[in-house]
């Protein structure tokens, strides 16, 4: 199981200050020799945290895989063929959006996603799709010849949050907190079978499978012991904790969860 570190929150820090500190260029060295197998990225159209220049530097210098997430904007396209990351993470975006909400409509854009994956790879990136887990989908993306799919986590998360009480008071929207605790608990056991039958299914039509969004210290070894799921990207959770106990420390303990 390889460890992606979404280090897009070290520049949302930088952001509230609109200065260069913390830069999120100085975490790959510590990502490295704490073990992460892969950084990750999302240059977001609107540019609310990591910048093209970011990118640019972060793609050159980093000695692990860039796993660059990005919309299908083809002006964000033409900018990400140029930076040769190892691999682009297409993902829905929508600009009032928190952070990335649903997984890609793979159907709804099957033409555009042809041209787009083409490009990126005659420019030799690989591409992963971020995706519900739903078989449909899955179908569509391997007929799209993609190398990976990323299988969208959030669902899962916010059940398991909401079981174990990890919500804070801003989350009004999130319709699972309507539920009762036994309909919460049946959801949780279910949201789990069907990463596992959906990352299952993709591996049998030749697909590799990450998984990401929402996973933490806590629920993390739900889905590390899903036997087809081989890398999980993971943000929020240990740049949160980072701020406590440093990077390093934070990755360790991810890493030491997940094996
Ligand atoms: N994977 C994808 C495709 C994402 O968009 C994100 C959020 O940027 C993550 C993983 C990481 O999610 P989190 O920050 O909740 O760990």
């Amino acid at each position: 199981m390889l460890l992606g570190v979404n280090i897009d929150h070290i520049a949302v820090l930088r952001e509230a200050r609109k200065i260069n500190d913390p830069n999120p260029v100085d975490a790959l060295s510590i990502c490295k020799l704490s073990g992460a197998d892969q950084i990750t990225i999302h240059l977001r159209e609107d540019r609310r945290h990591i910048h093209d220049n970011d990118a640019k530097i972060i793609c050159k210098q980093s000695t692990l895989p860039i796993n660059l997430e990005c919309s299908i904007n083809s002006d964000i396209i033409n900018i990400v063929c140029k930076m040769k990351p190892a691999r682009v993470t297409l993902v829905p975006e929508n600009r009032e959006e928190v952070t990335t909400e649903g997984g890609l409509d793979v159907k709804g854009n099957f033409e555009k996603l042809q041209n787009v994956i083409k490009k990126l790879h005659d420019n030799e990136i690989e591409v992963s799709l971020f995706i519900d887990p739903n078989k449909e989908v899955i179908e569509l993306s391997a007929h799209l010849n993609v190398e990976w799919i990323e299988l969208h986590t959030g669902s899962f998360a916010n059940v398991y949050a909401m079981l174990n009480s990890q919500l804070g008071n801003t989350h009004h929207t999130i319709k699972e907190l309507e539920l009762p605790r036994k309909e919460l608990k049946k959801k949780l056991k279910s949201s789990i079978k069907e990463l596992k039958k959906a990352s299952k299914f993709a591996t049998k039509q030749k697909l590799k499978v990450a998984a990401g969004h929402g996973l933490n210290y806590q629920n993390v070894t739900l889905i590390s012991s899903i036997k087809h799921i081989s890398e999980l990207n993971i943000g929020q959770s240990i740049i949160a904790r980072s701020v406590f106990t440093g990077l390093e420390n934070a990755i360790l303990d991810m890493k030491e969860l997940i094996e």
